[in-house]
């Protein structure tokens, strides 16, 4: 095993998994009652995805599950995070149940919990109910925090005797910029004045639900995955160093500063204050109530540079690379087929801001990974850089573990290849291979790798 990571210095219990969202890998889009999300409709525009794919069959999940609870266990993987299609449940966004939607999700729970595998469901990644965006566009509107409040604590009930760790929301932050000022992800909107609404409604509906939760079952643990990418000045002018100041509270600080604080950042406050929030009174009690952990996804670093031409925040991001065929190297760094930089240090980073200066809660890396442009070669897969990657992100962890950080688990995204949003299907993630022509399964061997790494670590070796 590498100098680099100790496995004997992992506690037995540390958690090792994969991550998946439903959307991304389950298709069967209408299958036994479930209603459209908003992905559903985003992507009947071919021109929105990157390859034209959809996720109308994905890997194939939802009618593959034994097959792929098998490959969880050859994996040896002790937890595995999934998220629940809120249309599966709710197939109008609230009101009637749909109960083979919450079958479907005991089944894959009673399969995890029978092969040793501890589930780490996220109730929300993305996949809105269209009826309830049609009614009143999502989370743009606030009565949608407490309809994803009433929809936990359905799945809760029904499910919450076999499940320990609940994750609210995957990423508001990216839900919020991607889909709606961007609008390169569902559902395609370019509201910039929705940037603090969006915010603040999936905020609240994080610190609702978790009261639901709560309620539902007390002995589980719960809370909130947000993507963490520290935000560098690319230069070090005083300007560009205040233009990387302000990105990171408009993408990182925006969740941390209200879950931890107890208010949203002030230069972003009063920067976005021709578009605010509607905040209440006692909102901030509840989104601040205080979670069990806190999940991190964490890929890359990202430059900031002072910009004029953008409005409010006057800062843009620099040094940026488009997705290419392949991975790359530039400046001598490898960079990843969706264009993301490789820098571990990146990791180390974001854990000093939750140990330092977000009073050092109990966190899960729910997400890290690499895209490679990985082939089948005489039957097997050979990605060594994608083991090398993992490697060197949980020497990310061990470090900042032996600086006090109290990190338990870390969850490899992804579990197998597959429909990679706005990318499309050719961005492979996974530590599975997908074959989309037939939809066949083959572990990569990074797979292999960390198969052994966690057995490695279980031994106390
Ligand atoms: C995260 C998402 C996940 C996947 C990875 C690559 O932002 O949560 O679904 O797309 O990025």
């Amino acid at each position: 095993m590498s100098n680099k990571v100790d496995p004997s210095r992992f506690t037995k219990d540390f958690v090792w998994g994969a991550a998946t969202a439903a959307y991304q890998i389950e298709g069967a889009v209408d299958k036994d009652g479930k209603g459209p999300s908003i992905w559903d409709s985003f992507t009947t525009n071919p021109d929105n995805i990157a390859d034209g794919t959809d996720g109308i069959i994905a890997c194939g999940h939802y009618d593959r599950l034994e097959q792929d609870l098998d490959l969880i266990a050859e994996l040896g993987l002790t937890a595995y995070r999934f998220s629940i299609a809120w249309s599966r449940i709710f197939p109008d966004g609230k009101g009637a149940v749909n109960q083979a939607g919450l079958d479907f999700y005991g089944r894959l729970i009673d399969g995890l919990l029978a092969r040793g595998v501890r589930p780490f469901p996220t109730l929300f990644h993305w996949d809105m109910p269209q009826a309830l965006y049609d009614e009143n566009g999502g989370f743009m509107a606030r009565d949608t925090a407490y309809y994803f409040a009433d929809y936990a604590e359905t799945v809760v009930r029904a499910l919450g005797d076999r499940v320990k760790s609940w994750i609210t929301l995957n990423e508001p932050w990216e839900h919020t910029f991607m889909g709606h000022l961007e609008g390169v992800h569902a559902p395609g909107v370019t509201r910039f004045d929705m940037y603090m609404p969006l915010m603040h409604h999936q905020l609240l509906g994080h610190g609702l639900a978790l009261e639901r939760i709560r309620a539902a079952t007390p002995d589980a643990e719960a809370g909130v995955t947000l993507s963490l990418t520290p935000m560098h000045p690319d230069t070090d002018s005083d300007k560009d160093r205040a233009a990387a100041r302000r990105l990171n509270e408009f993408l990182n600080f925006v969740t941390l500063d209200p879950l931890f604080k107890s208010q949203y950042p002030g230069e972003l406050t009063e920067r976005f204050a021709p578009f605010p929030a509607d905040i209440r009174d006692g909102d901030m009690d509840i989104i601040s109530a205080k979670v069990d952990f806190v999940g991190i996804n964490t890929y890359q670093r990202a430059f900031a540079k002072h910009d004029d031409a953008t409005p409010l925040l006057q800062a843009s991001e620099a040094r940026g690379e488009e997705p290419r065929q392949t991975e790359f190297y530039k400046d001598g760094t490898l960079h990843s087929t969706m264009g993301w930089e490789v820098y571990p240090d990146s990791l180390g980073e974001v854990l000093g801001w939750i140990r330092n200066d977000y009073g050092n809660p109990t966190v899960y890396m729910t997400e890290n990974g690499i895209a490679l442009d990985d082939h089948v070669v005489d039957g097997r897969v050979e990605d060594p850089l994608r083991a090398q990657y993992l490697e060197d992100h949980i020497a990310q962890i061990q470090s900042a573990q032996a600086s006090g950080s109290d990190i338990r688990g870390y969850f490899v995204w992804t579990l197998m290849d597959n429909f990679e949003w706005a990318a499309g299907c050719e961005k492979r993630f996974g530590l599975i291979h997908t074959n989309y022509d037939d939809l066949t399964r083959m572990i990569k061997a990074s797979g292999y790798w960390y198969r052994d790494f966690i057995a490695a670590v279980q031994k106390g070796s």
